[in-house]
């Protein structure tokens, strides 16, 4: 199940009548609808074919607050009788394009989007989480999750508990009557250990709890949770949609019932987007399966490279056979994603900075899937301050490196690792 095979209409369901005639016209066969790939639809998705000035791009709306042509309009829109916004904490044009554009990729019924990632799974857990309520986490994941979770919700009297990865055991038994959901990354960072979809779903559904998956790594390029029958699914979208490194984003994907109170306690948290950060984002989507392409083919081949070098202990990376994940990763991904970690053999943590060190086109940075390839080590990067013992525990090592593989070409990124790796 891929962003690029054949499938029914959701996608275009979502998107407005006239950008569905974008879509629908490129997809129809002679013997069989088809739905639009994934590049047609990151370029047309959400947005409408006629736009004002017969512009073929979306302007940007700056505005705080919506007019109305009189009292009786707004009678009219309170009523709903009107699908608009009357002020900006609620929502702007360009977010919601964004968001329809989203949501198609993902083939979910509606998106949020909010003016991060973080903010989007602090606007998720708030809303559906009350004192008493209880979440499970696998425990490979995006360390600012796990703080949240542990030090925040709990200030609220939410309980996070944390199992094994892909222990599914481990999750059964951690689930009890107040617990209102489970969650995981999948790919996994920085292991890169991928989920069972349909392990994971079967569990929520067999003991009714919903389900959370962060598919940053993987984006629907690579995997379609919601076709899983994942209940919500959060992106930081500052990673590979917005992809050009220069904005911050989060959406959270799923039905429109349970996506419901969401928007409403979005209104209220006011984490919302700036329409020029929308348009940022709308115009790196544009790219988004073209740039996925080459995400992957640099992500495995450098991998390859990596795995085979006299320097390097152990590489993580799911599109490899070595990693516990490949037969996961290779059943229900497209391809792997541009993120790689390693392992650097015999190397103390100041060796393994040299090597960070000696690249020259990647660049030191945290962050992951823009086009820029990035380079760090997760020690010195986010777990400087952790007692060796506690950065064991998260599988951390002295020698490891994270890369993120931009969208240079292949060759270069390989010369330049091989030089830092023998200089
Ligand atoms: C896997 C993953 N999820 C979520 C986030 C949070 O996203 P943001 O930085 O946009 O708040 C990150 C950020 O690095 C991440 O790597």
């Amino acid at each position: 199940m891929t962003a690029s095979s054949t499938l029914a209409n959701n996608s275009s369901d979502n998107l407005p009548v006239e950008s569905k005639q974008c879509t629908d016209e490129t997809a129809v066969s002679s013997s069989s609808v088809r739905r639009a790939g994934a590049s047609t639809t990151s370029v047309h998705a959400g947005e409408a074919r006629h736009k004002p000035n017969a512009a073929i791009t979306d302007s940007i709306c700056c505005s705080s607050t919506y007019t109305f042509e009189s009292t009786q309009a707004i009678i009219d829109y309170i009523r709903q009788k009107q699908d608009r916004d009357e002020y900006g904490r609620y929502g702007n044009p360009n977010e919601k394009v964004v968001e329809r554009k989203l949501a198609a990729l993902d083939r979910a019924e509606d998106a949020i989007i909010y003016s991060s990632g973080m903010a989007a799974i602090v606007g998720l857990l708030m809303t559906k989480l009350s004192a008493g309520d209880e979440i499970v986490f696998f425990d490979q994941c995006y360390h600012r999750s796990r703080e949240f979770c542990a030090k925040h919700l709990s200030r609220f009297g939410v309980i996070t508990r944390q199992v094994k990865t892909g222990d599914f055991h481990a999750m059964d038994a951690a689930i009890n009557d107040r617990t209102k959901m489970i969650v995981s990354e999948s790919p996994t960072n920085p292991h890169l250990s991928c989920i069972d979809l349909e392990q994971f779903v079967a569990l929520g559904k067999s003991r009714g709890v919903e389900t959370l998956i962060d598919a940053t790594l993987a984006t629907p390029f690579n995997v379609l949770p919601i076709e899983y029958g994942v209940d919500y699914v959060w992106h930081s979208a500052t990673k590979y949609m917005g992809g050009h490194n220069d904005l911050l984003a989060g959406v959270i994907c799923g039905s429109k019932e349970k996506l419901e109170s969401v928007r409403k306690l979005r209104g209220i948290l006011g984490g919302i987007n700036s329409p020029h950060n929308m348009y940022l984002l709308e115009r790196g989507l544009k790219t988004f399966a073209l740039r996925m392409e080459r995400h992957n083919e640099n992500g495995l081949r450098i991998a390859q490279f990596l795995e085979k070098h006299p320097r390097i202990e152990k590489v993580y990376y799911p599109g490899l056979e070595s990693h516990d994940s490949y037969a996961i990763a290779k059943r229900t991904m497209q391809g792997f994603g541009g993120l790689i970690t390693f392992l650097v053999k015999d190397a103390d943590w100041q060796q393994t900075a040299a090597v960070v060190d000696a690249c020259r086109i990647p660049r030191i940075a945290p962050s992951l899937g823009g086009v820029e390839s990035l380079i760090e080590q997760p020690l010195v990067m986010s777990y400087f301050d952790y007692k060796p013992e506690e950065r064991a525990v998260f599988g951390i090592s002295d020698n490891m490196i994270r890369m993120s593989c931009g969208i240079e070409d292949t060759e270069d990124l390989i010369e330049d690792l091989k030089q830092a790796l023998e200089s």
